[in-house]
């Protein structure tokens, strides 16, 4: 199948305006690319959803607070040709950094605080602003009827969602399970940057989610001991450096003073040289 890609925004509103004008809804996937099964996940209901799939692939500068970070982020065209390919993606936006930011670095931010304020935030300065940036532009450029985020980034999906909120944005968006392998690691374009060794060690972050789940489920109520049980079972693992591991409230992403179903579980750490994070939900 031969994929319709699309470099410039006129020529994606172009395309998109003809098919609003026919009355068909649309289901927007956002990626940096090097897609594998998680975006398939999120490909995949799009599909479903929707009479016109647009997946967009632009590895965002703005939203790398470490540049090393962004010079070795994976990509492989083929691969994410194959993928939009068995999802039956109608178009491919593939612009270039000048095409989104024509002017070089925008004069406009986007904040959102509070939510933005914890975990990540304070790990990654400016990570959220430009993740807020990119994605209110993305959504501005193909208006999709429907967009969709993966659970994995639990936080980005919480920074959207309170965005579109606050600027009455039209788009409703979509939260998609995060998709695992089968030893428990959860997906992500940065698992490549994993030697083998490396990816056995990353295995402490699945493992040290589920034992925090036993916790509570063995009458852990109290978050800071459940923090602790969990941090053990990754800093037990050698050369995994912990960002940090949360657990707070799902919406609001603060600590509650006591655990209580439902609530999220997140951590955060470097192995080796490679960051990795994740999270799950704790329901009883
Ligand atoms: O989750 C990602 O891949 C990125 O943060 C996103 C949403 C595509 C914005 O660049």
């Amino acid at each position: 199948m031969l994929l319709n890609r699309i470099r410039t925004v006129t020529e994606l509103r172009s395309e998109l305006d003809a098919h609003r004008t026919n009355g068909s809804t649309i289901g927007f996937v956002p990626t940096m690319g090097f897609l594998h099964e998680g975006h398939g996940s999120l490909l995949r209901r799009a599909r479903e959803e929707s009479d016109v799939v647009v997946l967009s692939i632009f590895v965002n500068p703005l939203q790398f607070n470490d540049e090393t970070d962004y010079e070795v982020y994976p990509n492989d065209d083929a691969l994410d040709d194959r993928i939009a390919a068995k999802y039956g993606v109608d178009i491919v936006f593939n612009p270039s950094v000048a095409e989104m930011y024509p002017d070089g670095t925008p004069k406009t931010s986007v904040r959102v605080s509070d939510v933005t304020e914890v975990l990540e935030g304070k790990y990654r300065p400016g990570h959220f602003d430009g993740v807020t940036l990119v994605v209110n532009k993305l959504l501005h450029m193909v208006e999709p009827t429907r967009a969709y985020f993966g659970e994995k980034d639990y936080q980005q999906l919480a920074v959207v969602r309170q965005m579109v909120a606050d600027l009455s944005m039209r788009s409703e968006i979509v939260g998609c399970p995060i998709v695992r392998d089968e030893d428990g690691l959860a997906l992500s374009s940065r698992n490549s940057l994993l030697s083998a060794d490396q990816r056995r060690r990353a295995l402490s972050l699945s493992n040290a989610l589920q034992v925090g789940q036993h916790q509570f489920l063995a009458g852990v109520t109290d978050p800071e001991m459940l923090v602790s049980a969990v941090r053990e079972v990754l800093e037990s693992e050698s050369d995994v450096k912990v960002d940090y591991v949360a657990a707070v409230d799902c919406d609001t992403l603060r600590p509650p003073n006591v655990l209580s179903v439902p609530f999220q579980l997140l951590v955060a750490a470097t192995v080796d040289n490679v960051r990795l994070i994740d999270n799950c939900r704790v329901e009883g």
